[in-house]
């Protein structure tokens, strides 16, 4: 469990609280994948899988922009940039993984038992996916390739939340602490706004509103006060 957050000293320890809601959400789009194990549709996972990679995306994007972008000659800035990568390439792997559908995780499994097996005809029958299926199905059962393709989307899951919660935490250690020795109260508000407030999107609120409902009540007023704060800033340009 996270500790709750008692003060904002300033503006940009707002992070800590952001990456809190995360937790929060990626712990329970995992609890999904788990739960799926079980059999039962996907659509619950989606949808939660889907909020979690919007996020994600959003915010590390704006702080790639606004927060370590002007921050030149930094290697840790740079780091994080790359560990965003690495975010996003797992997310889309985990989409693609999840637009397969059932048969994912075993197709993969099974095509590189099949390629050792250097059969010719076996490699041409996999080289279409719904062959594989279609064989799959029959020599194992479609309750067993859906169980295994599951275990597979909750490792992959798991393995996706691992590695945003170590960034988090190298975030939190390494550049959230430049940007308070380098930035003005006035840029980290201004970084903190983007971080919340998506003034291009139909509703601008998306953001700062669902951290808000992952928060305890103190931490959301710190979170209220920030907010208070924004209408003193010019309106964000681009
Ligand atoms: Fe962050
Ligand atoms: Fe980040």
């Amino acid at each position: 469990m996270l500790e709750d957050v008692t003060r904002l000293d300033h503006p940009i320890d707002v992070m800590v609280l952001i990456h809190k809601a995360f937790h929060a959400l990626s712990l329970h789009v995992e609890e999904l994948a788990a739960e799926s194990q079980e059999g039962g549709d996907l659509k619950e996972f989606e949808s939660a899988f889907g909020f979690w990679v919007k996020q994600l995306l959003f915010h590390a994007e704006t702080e790639d922009k606004y927060m370590t972008g002007p921050l030149e000659d930094s290697q840790p800035a740079r780091d994080n940039e790359s560990e965003h990568d690495e975010l996003r390439e797992k997310g889309t792997e985990l989409v693609e993984f999840i637009g397969k559908g059932d048969t994912a995780g075993l197709e993969e499994h099974v095509r590189a038992a099949m390629l050792a097996l250097e059969d010719q005809e076996h490699q041409q029958l996999l080289e279409n996916a719904n062959d594989v299926e279609e064989i799959l199905k029959k020599e194992m059962g479609e309750q067993r390739v859906v169980a295994r393709t599951r275990r597979h989307l909750y490792r992959r899951v798991m393995g996706m939340r691992i590695l945003e919660f170590d960034h988090f935490e190298n975030e939190e250690a390494f550049v959230c602490s430049i940007v308070r020795d380098r930035m003005s109260e006035k840029q980290q508000l201004d970084i903190a706004r983007r971080l919340l407030i998506d003034e291009t999107a139909a509703d601008p609120r998306w953001i700062i509103d669902w951290v808000a409902e992952e928060l305890e009540p103190r931490e959301r007023k710190l979170l209220a006060e920030l907010e208070a704060r924004f209408a003193r800033l010019a309106p964000a340009v681009d």
